[in-house]
């Protein structure tokens, strides 16, 4: 792979410790997948933050590289363990908080910026169509990708630190063009009616296209919510970090081609809806996988109203929509309830079973994915119905 002779002095050390530590995990990348070159990004967003995924040897790995290491471009980040403001009343104890706390402390000196959230997108850092990015959160890359039209890998924990360090990454795959065209056509026959339904939708797709890029035709509309939690589901039963909708995604504009065609019919929604779904009546619900909008933290305001809970109720969402939330007057409708705002963190990333909650109710096929294979059982329902679920239909 060429280097210039600045990309040569980061990898000698001439830069510190830090930033040839990444230059070595961005050049071995680079090598293993045919790079010809690095190639400058305008952002990162860093997986790899709750203290539950990384361990102890992940928060040695972060410490060391922050004795010299410094972000060299805008870098956001993936939620926490815990809030990093209220983890005592969502239960979490003083060991966990200890070591997650350390995590971002970690993370601050070496520059990036605490937002803890998997929605970098609505939290200000909004690439622009064409920009070479490295993030690290799959349902954020499938967003961004596909969306946006910026250029990303699904980067790992160390390679979008790497990129971070250095403001380099490796160019191929969906860097190039050659690598973002459709590779199966999807005809959507289903209603798709609701954030839930694309939900289904894409957990149903993912398992179908693998890591192939999807085109979905006949969508009668998609806006942001939609959109947002279709790029997760796709990235977490498949491993897919583009999608292309006629109509509606900036790069659709090419069409299939001659690709293979499947079909996604009612019965599938049906079906797919149905397997999300164990037995048992939930003791926890929430929802914000992605972390919500300031449009469903309304929403989720309107349905509270004049509601109390009566199981915990996360909404979960980053910093930035939260502050939106206050001044628009929808934060003290939902606290008012008794509802809890799970800024930071997740129902996914939070050591939620060391809290004692075994049944989760919430409006996220991704959240259904990951909650079952750490062990909970889960309903999958809409918005509305999480928010009954909570106040015990009162
Ligand atoms: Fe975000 Fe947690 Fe879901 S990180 S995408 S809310 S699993």
């Amino acid at each position: 792979m060429h280097l210039t002779r600045e990309e040569e002095a980061l990898l000698s050390g001439a830069e510190g410790r830090a930033a040839q530590k990444s230059m070595q995990i961005l050049v071995a990348l680079g090598e293993i997948y045919g790079a010809k070159r690095l190639v400058r990004v305008t952002s990162v967003q860093v997986s790899g933050v709750s203290y539950k995924n990384l361990g102890d040897a992940g928060v040695e790995f972060l410490n060391e590289l922050a004795k010299d290491g410094r972000a060299r471009v805008k870098t956001t980040m993936n939620p926490a363990g815990m809030s990093l403001t209220d983890w005592k009343s969502q239960g979490i104890g003083s060991a966990f908080a200890k070591k997650q706390l350390e995590v971002i402390d970690a993370y601050r000196r070496l520059g990036l910026e605490v937002t803890c959230t998997c929605t970098p997108y609505l939290a200000g850092n909004e690439p622009r169509f064409g920009d070479h990015i490295a993030w690290g959160e799959s349902s954020a890359v499938v967003y961004a990708n596909s969306v946006l039209g910026a250029r990303t890998n699904r980067e790992g924990g160390p390679s979008a630190l790497a990129a971070s360090l250095t403001g380099l990454t490796p160019l191929y795959g969906l860097h190039l063009d050659e690598s973002r065209r459709p590779t199966l056509r999807v005809d959507i026959e289903a209603p798709l009616e609701s954030p839930e339904d694309f939900s289904a939708m894409g957990y149903f797709v993912g398992k179908e296209v693998k890591d192939g890029i999807p085109f979905f035709t006949r969508v009668r509309s998609a806006g942001l919510e939609e959109l947002k939690t279709l790029s997760a589901a796709l990235a977490s039963s498949g491993g897919v970090a583009m999608f292309h909708m006629e109509g509606v995604t900036p790069e659709a504009g090419a069409g299939a081609g001659e690709t293979e065609a499947i079909r996604f019919t009612s019965r599938d929604l049906s079906e797919t809806e149905a397997k999300l779904n164990d037995e048992g009546s939930p003791d926890f619900v929430s929802v914000g996988c992605p972390h919500c909008s300031l449009a469903e933290v309304k929403t989720i305001a309107e349905l509270l109203k004049g509601k109390k809970v009566t199981k915990e109720f996360w909404v979960c969402c980053s910093r930035e929509v939260k502050r939106l939330s206050d001044e628009a007057g929808y934060s003290r409708q939902v606290e008012r309830s008794g509802a809890k705002f799970a800024t930071d963190t997740c129902m996914v990333v939070a050591p939620i079973e060391e809290l004692g909650y075994g049944i989760v109710a919430t409006n996220s096929a991704k959240a259904c994915h990951y909650l079952r294979n750490g062990g909970a059982k889960v309903r999958f329902m809409s918005l509305e119905d999480c928010v009954m679920e909570a106040t015990g239909r009162n």
